[in-house]
């Protein structure tokens, strides 16, 4: 399957591009105001500078995609993909994360990111793509579910209730999107 063209920013300058280190300090500022005002991440307390440099550094060891997205000389949002669990057989799953800076959503930039991080897990060896959307009944990851489902992941279930953020009880809705051949083949292991 092929990813979904990405559109409008990508035209009027918007580059998506490897992280690199210096990068690291925008995507963590990014980051820190979704934990500390969203509920979309399941952590309450930001990393530090370092963990995030240290989780970077793990996404590239295991030679999975970090992402920017850099409009007019700025980070406005991050992605990556991480192993959607650590046991050897679900080596060909991932899952993928992806956050906007405050103030810059809705223009493209989340599609663009995710769209870009699809291509790069598809020339890899992963076959599938998780999404773990933290979901209630006010709303919470309205965007991130419209984003997931325009860029092809179908809703596969969800937990009800499973986490509490902010005095609010919160699902996880599970999507779920093939990459490539998806199961029609079997893996190639790296
Ligand atoms: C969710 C998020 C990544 C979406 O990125 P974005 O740049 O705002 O989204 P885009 O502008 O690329 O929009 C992609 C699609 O989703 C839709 N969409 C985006 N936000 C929406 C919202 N709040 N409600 C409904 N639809 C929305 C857009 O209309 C667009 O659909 P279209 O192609 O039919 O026009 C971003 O809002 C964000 O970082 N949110 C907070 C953190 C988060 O939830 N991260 C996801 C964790 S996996």
């Amino acid at each position: 399957m092929n990813a979904p063209q990405t559109r409008s920013l990508i035209a009027a300058g918007l580059v998506v591009r490897d992280a690199v280190a210096a990068d690291l300090t925008a995507a963590h500022t990014i980051y820190q105001h979704y934990v500390l005002h969203g509920r979309a991440s399941f952590e309450e307390i930001p990393p530090t500078l370092d963990e995030m440099r240290n989780r970077h550094a793990h996404v590239l060891r295991q030679r999975l995609p970090y992402l920017v997205a850099e409009y007019d000389g700025q980070i406005v949002g991050y992605a990556y993909a991480s192993a959607y669990r650590t046991r050897s057989a679900y080596r060909f799953t991932v899952e993928d994360s992806v956050y906007v800076a405050e103030g810059q959503q809705g223009r493209g930039v989340g599609r663009a990111l995710l769209a870009e991080l699809i291509v790069r897990c598809e020339a890899g060896p992963w076959r599938q793509m998780i999404a773990v959307i933290a979901s209630s009944a006010s709303g919470e990851g309205a965007g991130s579910l419209v984003l997931h489902e325009r860029m092809g992941f179908r809703n596969v279930g969800v937990l009800h209730d499973v986490g509490f953020k902010h005095g609010q009880w919160l699902d996880t809705v599970f999507l779920q999107r093939e990459l490539g051949a998806g199961s029609e083949t079997p893996p190639v292991d790296a």
